[in-house]
């Protein structure tokens, strides 16, 4: 299978390092057979380079980035395709301007925080979430499922006045109203047909990567939305879980990722040979592929 625009045929497994929203514009429309990903969550983490999404000042700005992002993703998403969604939700910072470290989790310092949103008050959890799957719902999207990733692990916060917050959304969106979906290979621990609320405990590694997905929280995903040889993109690639899935499970990725040194991490994890383009210009992107890879 080949993707092919006027500039670029991908029919392998590829890594760009670069924007998404630059490179998802140079991909072949109704491509990819799934969309696996989790964007950086608004005002939570600092990835330290130049064009990331997460720390706009005002969450608006934010929203509509991400819903750029995930118009074009549809674009190159095939008719009968899905998306799964991960996104964190968040606290108003209540206008202070850091947030402090955490002996447990030492990447949750912020030098930086956006302000409160207007209309929201201190201490109000912000229902990010929510929020952008009913705007991806206005813009076309199938809102399809919400699930639960209850992680039974989860760490505690330093709060006396809420309970500790244990879960974070998943959700299933389609581009169509009927897709391909084997829901036979979503399959829960117990070996029943999987439900909505899904127990999956983070588990330690070494990866040097503040956010990455369980494996076991995406398996499933990649299995009852693709068949094997099937394309399955991330936007937002990080240290490449998900084609280090795909690759186990013989679908191929298309993994976008800004950070060229999370793109040296997915390498080491994926441990094959993956071509890399970094996009700058389409030209660059071009003349970086073989011609046996170029369109006619
Ligand atoms: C939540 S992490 C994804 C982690 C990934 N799921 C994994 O398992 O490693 C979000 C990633 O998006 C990247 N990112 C931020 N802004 C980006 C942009 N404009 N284009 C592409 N990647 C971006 C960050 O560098 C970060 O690695």
């Amino acid at each position: 299978m080949a993707l092919i625009d006027s500039q670029l045929t991908i029919d392998d497994s590829i890594i760009f390092i670069g924007d998404c929203v630059n490179v998802l514009k140079r991909l072949r429309s109704n491509s990819v057979q799934c969309i696996i990903t989790s964007p950086p969550y608004w005002g939570m983490r600092d990835y330290n380079i130049q064009g990331q999404i997460g720390l706009e000042n005002e969450i608006n700005e934010y929203f509509l980035k991400l819903e750029l992002v995930f118009n074009e993703a549809k674009r190159i998403l095939k008719k009968n395709g899905t998306l799964w969604l991960n996104i964190g939700d968040g606290y108003t910072s209540g206008n202070r301007k850091y947030r402090a470290s955490d002996k447990k989790n030492p990447a949750r310092k912020m030098t930086t925080r956006p302000d409160t949103p207007s209309g929201l008050k201190r201490k109000d959890l912000i229902g990010i979430p929510w929020k952008l799957a009913f705007r991806l719902q206005e813009s076309g999207w199938y809102l399809r499922s919400d699930i639960i990733w209850h992680k039974p692990n989860g760490m505690p916060e330093s709060v006396k006045d809420r309970p500790y917050r244990n879960h974070e959304y998943l959700f299933l969106l389609s581009k169509s109203e009927r897709y391909q979906f084997d829901a036979e290979a979503l399959k829960a621990e117990n070996g029943k047909r999987q439900r909505s609320v899904w127990e999956v405990p983070t588990k330690a590694n070494n990866i040097k990567h503040s956010a990455i997905f369980p494996e076991d929280l995406i398996i499933g995903c990649v299995e009852c939305s693709t068949k094997k040889d099937e394309f399955v993109l991330d936007p937002f690639f990080g240290s490449g879980t998900v084609g280090k899935i795909c690759k186990e499970l013989d679908r191929k990725f298309i993994g976008i990722e800004i950070n060229s040194e999370y793109v040296s991490m997915a390498l080491e994890r994926i441990n094959s040979e993956i071509n890399v383009i970094t996009s700058g210009t389409i030209k660059e992107i071009s003349s970086s592929l073989d011609s046996s890879q170029m369109a006619n």
